[in-house]
């Protein structure tokens, strides 16, 4: 089966922050699982060059649009292999092959009747490079994301007509009830419709950082509408000398945060009806990441989790686990350097490396290194058999979060089993030389099957463990500790 998850791409006149981070490394988590499953995986992300914000802050620092937008798409880029981030292709929206195939995908939406000319005046803000509608605006004017003075701004535009696809857009998200999850984001994009879709504007007459308009180049795209079409164009020119669209459309899913909700819930549905092209099969939203006060993160109120301190001090690894671990997938959710040393030591260090260090020494010292052949305790098979399923399940609902709480629970089950058979009292006594033999067997299969489903939240570590404990029924190797203690 083929699976297509993708990532917002990012607008290119900021540097990369741990929000970026956040949602590229849930949509990692996502990915790695599927291909462990054997499922024929696309991974996308990459940058959102054009439009107002570029274009403003190229001005500000006296360069041409081009030249922020290359110097920051490396900068994004960078992050990749920095943050070990397994994607298969990293798209810039100034990629010529992107540009050409909007002007294709929006010249059919034009010939299919989906575009008018007319005059748009409206409340604008250039840091979204959205026209906000009254029920989103904040008291005195304000942007509803950015709290920033909106402009009053009038021009000529081709408009979409996105309130022509309203029954459509009803009709899905009836008959799809997990186009949007969770739930309480499809509510919330449902009400978004329910309250009556007014056209949008599809092209932006003074700026000149865009795909030009086929039709009349004096246009150029409505940044949003370029950037969505991402998802659609990659495909097609990923690979050079091969078009994957026809392996890989529709997305199965869409990872977004939840600033980004209308674009792709109502927006982007409605343009690919109106391009007649598939719809993704799935929209999730995440949330925020708080600063450690509780209060959205922002440099100016100085409570960033800085992502390179946790990578210096803790490793990649333990950077992954801790945000899809400590903040629930899908709901907002504080973050701070505390609570990443807390996760790492009482978790990481403390549990789950525990558990491997011990499970080896104890088969190199009862058993010289080799694993017994012997069954996995009827005891705790019921917990583990159904394991691999449950985890599955909840990453088919892009649950990395759930998933990874019942991974944790048979790792403490685990180390509880320890402490319970005691394998150094069975040792002394020759009589339970079977007994220590099965508990020996199952802490390695259990552990085993522990760290293959660990393994795309925490590929680096989880390989080494993997590599020591070798193949089942050889020989184990020593391993230095997984999860080393920190100088405070
Ligand atoms: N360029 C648009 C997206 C176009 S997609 C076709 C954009 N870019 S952005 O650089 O502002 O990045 C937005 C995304 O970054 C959010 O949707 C979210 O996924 C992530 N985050 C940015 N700040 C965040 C937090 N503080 N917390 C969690 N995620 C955040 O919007």
């Amino acid at each position: 089966m083929s699976f297509y998850i993708t990532t917002p791409i990012y607008y290119v006149n900021a540097q990369p922050h741990l929000g970026h981070a956040y949602t590229t490394i849930a949509t990692d988590v996502l990915a790695r699982h599927m291909r462990q499953r054997g499922e024929d995986v696309f991974f996308l992300t990459g940058t959102d060059e054009h439009g107002e914000p570029v274009a403003d802050a190229a001005r500000a620092q006296g360069l041409e649009p081009r030249e922020l937008a290359d110097r920051n798409a490396e900068r994004f880029k960078a992050l990749g292999p920095v943050l070990d981030i397994s994607n298969d292709f990293f798209i810039r929206t100034s990629d010529p092959e992107h540009v050409q195939r909007v002007q294709e995908v929006l010249q059919r939406v034009h010939d299919n009747g989906h575009v008018y000319k007319g005059m748009y005046e409206g409340w604008y803000c250039p840091r979204c490079a959205d026209f906000k509608v009254e029920n989103e605006i904040l008291e005195g004017n304000r942007c509803p994301i950015h709290e920033i003075e909106l402009t009053r701004e009038s021009e000529e535009n081709y408009f979409f007509a996105l309130s022509t696809f309203q029954d459509a857009l009803e009709r899905l998200y009836t008959e799809h009830p997990d186009f949007v999850m969770p739930p309480h984001h499809y509510n919330e994009a449902r009400a978004f419709i329910d309250s009556g879709l007014q056209d949008v504007s599809l092209s932006r007459a003074r700026m000149h950082w865009g795909v030009p308009v086929p039709w009349d180049p004096a246009h150029v795209f409505y940044v949003w509408f370029d950037a969505l079409l991402n998802y659609y164009t990659a495909l097609a020119y990923a690979r050079p000398g091969e078009d994957l669209t026809g392996r890989f459309w529709p997305a199965s899913y869409h990872i977004i945060g939840k600033d980004i909700l209308k674009f792709h819930t109502v927006f982007w549905p409605a343009l690919l009806m109106a391009a007649d092209l598939p719809l993704p099969h799935h929209v999730f939203v995440h949330g925020f990441l708080l600063g450690a006060d509780g209060r959205k993160m922002s440099k100016s109120l100085g409570n960033v989790l800085d992502p390179f301190e946790v990578i210096e001090q803790y490793g990649t690894d333990a950077l992954h686990f801790y945000l899809m671990r400590d903040v629930p997938f899908g709901a907002d959710g504080a973050v701070g350097m505390e609570a990443v040393r807390t996760r790492y030591e009482s978790e990481l260090a403390n549990e789950y490396g525990n558990l491997a260090s011990r499970t080896i020494a104890m088969v190199q010292r009862y058993r010289d290194g080799t694993a017994p052949e012997a069954d996995f305790d009827p005891e705790l098979d019921g917990e583990f058999a159904s394991l691999e399923a449950e985890v599955a399940r909840l990453m088919d609902r892009a649950e990395p979060t759930q998933a990874l709480e019942q991974i944790w629970r048979r790792v403490r089950r685990l180390n509880r089993y320890v402490e319970e058979q005691a394998p150094w009292q069975l040792a002394k006594d020759p009589a339970a030389a079977g007994r220590l033999d099965q508990t020996l067997a199952t802490l390695v299969a259990g552990l085993r099957l522990l760290t293959e489903l660990l393994s795309p939240y925490m590929p680096a570590s989880t390989e080494r463990l993997l590599g020591a404990l070798g193949a089942p029924g050889g020989q184990l190797s020593g391993l230095d500790p997984l999860f080393p203690k920190r100088a405070e």
